[in-house]
């Protein structure tokens, strides 16, 4: 049989914000789905792109003094950190500004043109007298004209999901202004979804049980049926779509209509398509033959915000545009953190990625957490800091890493790193992990984790009662049970390797570590049936995985700490005025304030040994973003790259002389084993070198280190 021939995508994140959790978490969840396909020999593309279009990023852009092609460009610089971070293995990241996007979203508007769904009307839309513009739908805000709630916005209700016209807002307001929007007339362009085709597509389409899930089916149907408009008539099916946008707009130009711009939804989801074509292009495969194949799949990893985009918009767009339509849209619900909780900054409850990352909490933990939360539906999940340390310590590692250290100890003391013969009782234990397989390989299809993790840790379970009931520390302390011993010791390492292959697309690092011990090459899911056999040589066991320590997770939810001084010197010094110790005796007199003596304003240090020093771990590193402190004048937040595979976070004194933007990218100079120091904005682990007079008011300024060129990441400074 030949391979499935897979596309797979994210929803495109925003350009305007760095990646939170339900980023994360939706990343986590396509990435280990990707690995599983992989793992049964899929050939997999699984692409993202940044959304790079629409009036907020202009008008952010505008506010950041760049334009929206340097702003979009910021921020997909700090992607990779997150991406990197959590092990999830785009294979490619591009924007919807690319030049293959521009190209695809015309064609697609030019091909439903042609199949007579487009149509042009006059509409009156919301103008803001006081800044002049047609504001986008994102900045109206109202009432709901459909379940009533406050403060949504123009385009969709974040509430009951509805869409709707800005115009349908019941007392709206401009959020640029505050000022009542008028209303103005202008020419605008509409995809024809009550096209009685378009209906008839979808209603196949959505409710057939093949593409999007039973609930999301019976959500969708809800909106197909009879509903009351907000002038009080009554209308069934679906109404027309507003595509276009006047300028000005960060977008793609309709063409042949100067002045007006695709809606950042229409070329929005052609991203997907865009990001794959480039990727082809740089592999220099042919995209069109790509897509020709009928057997191709397209699954869509989203949230369940923007379900009516991917579930009627852009089904119906590709269809009428005469374009292979998706297999399925696979829909998840939100994070919610320690309970359902509402995320705030101010009370620290919300699971930051970075700083996630920052405390040296390991990658997999997370991954394994929501895998194992997540069930395919569409469904909330709760990050809970109990659960997620019971999870991980009492399951993955209680129960699973244990079985390879309880065995691997003897295997390589008493029989030189080889697996022995396996005898019946550990070949039924063997054969009974084996028979899980297929079980298995159908929960990680379905995007049931939670079932993958489950099952694997009930066998994880049988494989300790073995161990347990079988006794090796015993064993090998009584005469004449070495056979036996060697026996039991070579039947946990194959239960291991199959536990691990079972765990490999929630867990990809440590997989690799395992196969690096085992000496196998990687695995797929059919290697599970392909056993090590006697004689086999493994290699020495290292230490798989630690512990999550309650101290991490206090750290991870820990409010922001009481007011420190607010002025703080690079890698969070406190500026207050230094107590004299012995050394202030010896400063030179008053008078010396000239350079005599006191270069830069202070006196040279007492002296130092060389072990002195050498106590000191200097490290360049790289700034890979670099943000404002919001509450401090002083601080900038840096997030360091000394090489070590994780991110550091720094805080540093130097916001009056540097602008974030100009130090990303840079390299620098890392305290790196200073210890880690808790702060009113979180915890600074280590100081990046700056120079400064001594005497700050009579001679202002900082000016961080920079190395020469060829200096790297991680090279340690002597
Ligand atoms: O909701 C969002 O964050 C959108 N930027 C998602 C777009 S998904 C796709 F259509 F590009
Ligand atoms: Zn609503």
């Amino acid at each position: 049989m030949s391979p499935r021939k897979i596309f797979v995508t994210t929803a495109l994140p925003y350009a305007n914000g760095n990646f939170h959790i339900g980023h994360i978490m939706e990343y986590i969840q396509a990435d280990t789905w990707v690995r599983a396909q992989r793992m049964q020999g899929s050939e997999v593309n699984f692409v993202g792109a940044d959304d790079a279009h629409g009036a907020p990023i202009m008008i952010a852009a505008e506010k950041a003094g760049k334009t929206p092609q340097q702003f979009v460009a910021d921020i997909a610089a700090g992607r990779k950190q997150y991406l990197e971070g959590f092990h999830i293995a785009f294979d490619n990241w591009s924007n919807t500004d690319s030049p293959e996007n521009h190209e695809l979203s015309k064609q697609i508007y030019l091909d439903l043109k042609q199949a007579g769904f487009i149509e042009t009307r006059t509409i009156e839309q919301f103008f803001d007298p006081e800044k002049n513009m047609f504001l986008p739908d994102r900045f109206i805000k109202g009432e709901c004209p459909r379940c009533h709630a406050k403060d949504q916005y123009g385009d969709n209700c974040e509430v009951c999901s509805s869409v709707y016209a800005p115009t349908d807002l019941i007392n709206p307001y401009s959020a640029l202004s505050g000022a009542r929007p008028e209303l103005k007339t202008s020419e605008h362009f509409f995809f024809k979804l009550s096209d009685p085709r378009a209906m008839a597509f979808l209603t196949e389409w959505t409710q057939d049980g093949q593409h999007v899930q039973p609930e999301v089916a019976a959500k969708i149907k809800e909106w197909f049926g009879v509903r009351t408009n907000p002038d009080g008539t009554t209308s069934e099916g679906l109404d027309d779509w507003d595509i276009s946008r006047d300028a000005p707009y960060f977008g793609i130009e309709i063409p042949d209509a100067p002045g007006k711009y695709f809606y950042v939804w229409l070329d929005a989801p052609v991203g997907y398509l865009a990001s794959l074509k480039n990727l082809l292009n740089q592999r220099g495969e042919d995209y069109d033959a790509y897509m020709a194949d009928p057997s191709l799949e397209q699954y869509h990893f989203i949230g369940k915000d923007i379900i009516t985009f991917h579930t009627l918009f852009w089904p119906a767009m590709l269809k009428f545009s005469g374009r292979k339509t998706p297999t399925k849209v696979c829909v998840h619900g939100f994070m919610t953190v320690n309970n359902g909780e509402k995320m705030s900054k101010s009370r620290g409850t919300g699971l930051d990625p970075l700083k996630y990352l920052a405390l040296g909490m390991n990658p997999e933990w997370l991954r394994y957490y929501i895998g194992a939360k997540l069930n395919g539906r569409n469904e909330d999940i709760d990050f809970n800091a109990g659960d997620f340390m019971l999870r991980v310590n009492a399951d993955l590692i209680g129960k699973y890493v244990n079985i390879a250290s309880r065995a691997a100890g003897f295997i390589a003391k008493r029989f030189e790193g080889r697996l022995g013969e396996v005898s019946a009782d550990g070949q039924a234990l063997l054969a009974l992990l084996r028979g899980q397989k297929n079980a298995i390989v159908a929960a990680y299809e379905a995007r049931d984790t939670a079932r993958a993790a489950r099952e694997a840790m009930q066998l994880c379970d049988r494989v300790n009662e073995y161990v347990d009931a079988n006794k090796p520390w015993e064993l090998a302390k009584k005469e004449g049970m070495e056979a036996r011993l060697h026996d039991v010791c070579s039947t946990c390492i194959e239960a291991f390797r199959i536990l691990t292959i079972y765990l490999k697309p929630m867990l990809p690092q440590l997989a690799a570590n395992v196969a690096n011990f085992l000496i196998v090459p990687p695995e797929q899911f059919a290697d599970v049936d392909k056993p090590l056999g006697a004689g086999h040589q493994i290699g020495q066991y290292q230490h798989l995985m630690q512990r999550v320590d309650e101290k991490q997770l206090d750290a991870l939810f820990e409010p922001p700490a009481a007011p420190v001084a607010e002025a703080v010197k690079p890698g969070g010094e406190s500026n207050q005025a230094p107590t004299l110790g012995a050394a202030a005796s010896s400063l030179p007199p008053e008078g010396a304030g000239s350079a005599l003596g006191r270069p830069g304003g202070e006196a040279i240090a007492p002296t130092i040994t060389i072990d002195d020093f050498a106590k000191i771990d200097l490290r360049i590193a790289k700034i890979v973003e670099c943000k404002a402190v919001e509450g401090s004048t002083k601080l900038l937040q840096l997030t360091l790259d000394a090489g070590e595979g994780r991110m550091r976070n720094v805080f540093s004194g130097i916001a009056s002389m540097y602008q974030p933007e100009q130090l990303v990218g840079k390299l620098t100079v890392l305290v790196a084993n200073l210890a880690p120091r808790k702060m009113k904005f979180g915890i600074s682990e280590g100081m990046v070198l700056a120079a400064s007079h001594a005497d700050e008011k009579a001679q202002p300024g900082i000016y961080v280190l920079e190395p020469f060129p060829g200096a790297e990441p991680g090279m340690r400074i002597h």
